[in-house]
């Protein structure tokens, strides 16, 4: 075994995505993060012994940082998994917020549920176990922010529901927009790269969204409601 894949092998699941800053710049920029609190310490380690598809701590902190910046009191998250993400949002949603969690894995609400109670933020939390995107259809309120993390293939689905479910000037984000860096492929095969294609398109030229895309881990989508 090389030492470089010796290496590769310690990081937990949701780093393997970094490939616009790997290596020492990487680790670097990781090396920055503040110490999170236990909760989110543990999941973050369930999450790499599981290979759950978490943002992990420099997205999260992104995402945390917009909704702080912009005010945000209501979140809506399209695919909360174990709950990562959610805690993020409701901490900088304040007591007074409101964040909906959406999974379609009634095991991942259970495991979400038990982590929010220990960390002081289940009265700020919904949860629905469900198809996030006919749940986002059915509501009638307009959010300060959506966030979008589910299968890929169904982004450009997302994209359609969202704009009259955003207030303006709020903020629409979408994780792993540049997949892998298979966004840059000559002749991309796989459905899922095809489908952020589309969205990222469709995003860019929307009269409805001032976007920008991070590159930070695997790419974060950032678009303003005009
Ligand atoms: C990438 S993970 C979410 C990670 C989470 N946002 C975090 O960073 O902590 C994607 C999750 O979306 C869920 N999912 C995918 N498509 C969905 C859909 N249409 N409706 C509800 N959940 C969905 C999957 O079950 C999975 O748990």
């Amino acid at each position: 075994m090389t030492p470089s894949k010796t290496k590769k092998e310690t990081k937990p699941e949701w780093r393997h995505f970094n490939f616009v800053t790997n290596g020492p710049v990487d680790d670097y920029l990781y090396s920055m993060l503040p110490k999170r609190d236990e909760v989110l310490a543990e999941m973050e380690a369930y999450a790499g012994l599981h290979k759950v598809p978490i943002v992990g701590p420099a997205v999260a902190r992104v995402l945390q940082q917009l909704a702080l910046m912009t005010g945000a009191r209501t979140v809506f998250e399209l695919g909360s998994a174990i709950g990562y993400s959610t805690i993020w949002w409701a901490q900088a949603v304040g007591e007074k917020g409101r964040v909906i969690y959406t999974d379609g894995d009634s095991r991942n609400a259970e495991r979400a549920r038990g982590y929010f109670e220990r960390a002081g933020v289940s009265d700020r939390i919904t949860i629905h176990t469900g198809d996030a995107l006919e749940f986002l259809s059915e509501q009638k309120q307009q959010f300060d922010i959506i966030f979008n993390d589910v299968d890929k293939e169904d982004y450009p689905r997302v994209l359609r529901l969202v704009s009259p479910r955003l207030r303006k000037g709020g903020l629409f984000i979408t994780d792993n927009v540049l997949w892998s860096g298979r966004v840059a492929e000559r002749s991309p095969r796989e459905a899922a790269t095809k489908a952020i294609l589309e969205f990222n398109r469709l995003l860019y030229g929307s009269a409805d969204f001032y976007t920008t895309i991070l590159p930070i881990r695997d790419g974060l989508a950032v678009a303003l409601k005009r």
